[in-house]
């Protein structure tokens, strides 16, 4: 094709340049017939000069001897201007056939001139005279005759030659128009003959276009030639990739709207600015499904307006917000349904831009099932951490450290354990108070045979004694994490045992002292009748009247001690009834004080403190054996301050245990450990005049009421008993 262009265009070039060298040819030609037909006219002028300055020569020959005749200066200025004429003619002409016939011009010039001097040189001979006169104008006729010839031959040759260049200039003239009018014709058709297998392609191309830009992707164009076949090729290369690149972007759309239809969560695209903000666009089929419209009724509702329940709508503007700083947000809100029944929705939205346009994205899940779920599953946690915190055992779970990472309130409230949050508490410090594990380590144990171990122990930090198992617990690469660490306080239990022997052990020892009391009872009967027989004798001296009065005392003394063994031996049976222990303790405090060194010494300073708690229940229980309790305490408390000193009596109600709290402190001497460990053993005492069975009686009656004793005491600290005793009681009704 380039080539049929190059060819086309050489053409009209090489067409304009021939018309353009013909018509400058042409007028070169009638130009040059021009100056031909200007030099002939230029002959013609010299010819007539020639023929004036012959006739001026002639006439002068002829005037010779009249009175007109000129003189020899004038006459020979004309003869040498005819002459000077003829050579000025004979210097134009360079035809051979008109040079000939001038230099015979010129030779009878020459002829005239030489006959024309002869002539005036015998002008005084007048037949001479006469003779040369008549050579010289014959010659002059002959020489205007042979002009006369050449000016009829250059004459025909002008008109010839005129004609001959004024056809030529007409013949240029007419090319001229020919060429000016035919050439533009020749060249359009030049271009139309060599342009049309351009525009047939072209136009193809264009028809091609417009099949490609109404859809036809299929068209391809063929039967092109050169250059435009590879343009066709390139062309059926683009509507293949077009159609190729079309067919991925309709496969994308068809995958896309596959996932939009089929995706199991709602998915809404709604308006977010203006005044229909939160006008649903689109929506998927699952959206309207979940919601209980049809798609079509959907696309014609405000999510916020219609879905949103009045709760969710409310903080509608606050997600709005956040979308459209461009945060991408999820929450759980309700939405409701067509037929107004409302569902619990997790929703994932943000913000998205579209050909200028804001919209927001969302997709909500129906998290019914999941809320129901998270429910009985909390419902579940809630169970088991009830049931855990409810177990009166203490439960630890440690991790393979030591540390407890999880304890029920009962762990939390004995072992004082911080909150759940901080716990990375090692067991150690909290059930042993020790930096380190001890030597006999169930947890170290149940570690390295990674079995359950169980043991009991008194655990002297808690004071208690407890009956431990350790479980051991795995991960699923049965590697072993941990353990659950169950601890159960059998102190009650070990106490109760405690006592059971006690009361094993007093019951053989009072059947023993009641059997000997019982035999030393009656001869003792028969000692102090005979003493105090004796005392009544008037024989006496005084000192043995002191003897005797003594040894009555002393009988006295061993009749108490021998009831209060009996007493101990056989407690009577409990007789119940509703006590106000603050007023008991009132009646018990006015009679301790007067104990007989109070009595023997009234200026002894004796002071008594009350702190009585005014919600104190009334309480079910043996006043008489309370108060011989309270009593004996007492009693205690000041023979340990015989200076003088304050009795401190607290009482207090727990609502939580239904238990009551008596504390009986002094400010007296105090014991040390040796004593400590054996004041409630019968018969262990420290007074001269003690019967150590104060304290064990006062014991067993406090656990006859489902109570219980203890003691702190230091010496020269004084001493704190206190007394704990529930409210009501199955043991001390059965
Ligand atoms: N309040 C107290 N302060 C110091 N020691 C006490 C106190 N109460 C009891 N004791 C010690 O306990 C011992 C036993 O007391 P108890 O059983 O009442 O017998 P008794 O009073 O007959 O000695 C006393 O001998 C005394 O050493
Ligand atoms: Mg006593």
């Amino acid at each position: 094709m380039k080539k049929t262009i190059v060819l086309t265009l050489g053409l009209v070039t090489l067409l304009f340049f021939i018309g353009g060298a013909y018509i400058i040819t042409t007028i070169q030609n009638a130009t040059s017939a021009l100056d031909v037909l200007i030099k002939l006219h230029r002959v013609e002028i010299l010819r007539e000069h020639l023929l004036l300055h012959l006739k001026k020569v002639q006439t002068d020959l002829l005037l010779i001897n009249t009175p007109h005749a000129l003189g020899k200066k004038k006459v020979t200025d004309n003869v040498r201007n005819l002459k000077q004429m003829a050579l000025s003619c004979s210097d134009c002409h360079h035809k051979p056939e008109v040079q000939d016939r001038l230099s015979v011009l010129n030779a009878d010039i020459e002829k005239f001139i030489l006959s024309f001097a002869r002539a005036f040189e015998k002008k005084s001979n007048m037949a001479q005279f006469e003779e040369e006169r008549g050579n010289a104008y014959h010659l002059s006729e002959n020489i205007i005759e042979e002009v006369g010839s050449i000016v009829h031959m250059a004459s025909s040759r002008l008109n010839s030659q005129t004609d001959a260049s004024l056809k030529d200039i007409s013949h240029s003239k007419n090319m001229l128009y020919i060429v000016v009018i035919f050439t533009p014709f020749i060249a359009a058709g030049f271009g139309l003959f060599f342009l049309r297998p351009l525009t047939k392609p072209i136009k193809l191309l264009v028809a091609a276009t417009r099949r490609i830009k109404s859809g036809d992707l299929e068209f391809t164009i063929t039967g092109m030639k050169d250059e435009f076949e590879e343009l066709a090729n390139a062309f059926n290369e683009m509507s293949a990739a077009l159609k190729k690149h079309l067919q991925t972007i309709t496969d994308e759309e068809k995958r896309y709207r596959l996932l939009f239809e089929s995706a199991g969560d709602a998915i809404f695209l709604v308006e977010a600015e203006g005044e229909n903000a939160g006008k649903i666009i689109e929506a998927n089929p699952a959206a309207a499904q979940m919601h209980g419209y049809s798609l079509d009724e959907l696309l014609r509702l405000n999510l916020i307006r219609d879905l949103d329940t009045p709760e969710a709508s409310q903080h509608a503007p606050e997600r709005l917000a956040k979308m459209l700083k461009g945060e991408w947000i999820s929450a759980e809100i309700e939405h409701k349904r067509k037929d107004g029944s409302v569902f619990p929705i997790e929703i994932s939205a943000g913000l998205l831009t579209f050909r200028g346009k804001k919209y927001f994205l969302a997709f909500d899940r129906d998290i019914s099932e999941r809320k129901e779920m998270e429910n009985k599953l909390l419902q579940a946690k809630q169970d088991w951490e009830d049931t855990f915190d409810e177990i009166t055992d203490m439960i630890t779970i440690h991790d393979a450290d030591f540390k407890i990472i999880r304890a029920n309130k009962a762990a939390m409230q004995i072992l004082d354990l911080p909150d759940q949050s901080d716990l990375p508490a090692k067991c150690f410090q909290y059930y042993h108070g020790k930096e380190h594990p001890p030597e006999e380590c169930l947890s170290c144990n149940c570690f390295s045979t990674h079995k359950p171990t169980a043991f009991e122990t008194y655990e002297p930090h808690l004071d208690r004694h407890l009956e431990v198992r350790a479980m051991p617990r795995f991960d699923k690469n049965k590697q072993m994490i941990g353990l659950i660490h169950v601890v159960r306080d059998i102190t009650q239990r070990k106490k109760r045992e405690a006592a059971f022997q006690r009361a094993e052990q007093l019951k053989i020892v009072g059947e023993w002292a009641a059997g000997l009391a019982h035999e030393i009872k009656n001869p003792l009967a028969g000692v102090k009748a005979s003493i105090e027989m004796l005392k009544s004798e008037q024989c006496l001296s005084p000192d043995n009247q002191m003897l005797v009065t003594r040894s009555v005392d002393e009988i006295r003394r061993i009749e108490r001690l021998l009831k209060n063994l009996l007493n101990f031996a056989k407690p009577p049976k409990l007789q119940l009834s509703h006590v106000n222990l603050n007023q008991l303790l009132e009646k018990s405090i006015t009679v301790a004080l007067k104990h007989p060194a109070l009595v023997k010494n009234s200026s002894i300073p004796m002071a008594v403190e009350r702190n009585f708690a005014g919600n104190l229940p009334m309480i079910l229980a043996d006043p008489m054996q309370l108060q011989q309790v309270f009593l004996n305490l007492m009693f205690n408390a000041i023979e340990a301050m015989p200076g003088g000193g304050t009795l401190i009596i607290t009482t207090a109600f727990d609502p939580e245990s239904s238990t009551i709290h008596i504390a009986l402190k002094d400010t007296g001497r105090g014991m040390d450990q040796a004593t400590l460990a054996n004041i409630f053993q019968p018969f262990f005492t420290t007074k001269r005049e003690g019967t150590g069975l104060g304290l064990s009686i006062t014991r067993r009656l406090i656990e006859d009421h489902g109570g219980d004793i203890s003691v702190q005491s230091s010496p020269d600290h004084g001493t704190e008993f206190n007394i704990c005793l529930p409210t009501e009681s199955k043991d001390k009704e059965s």
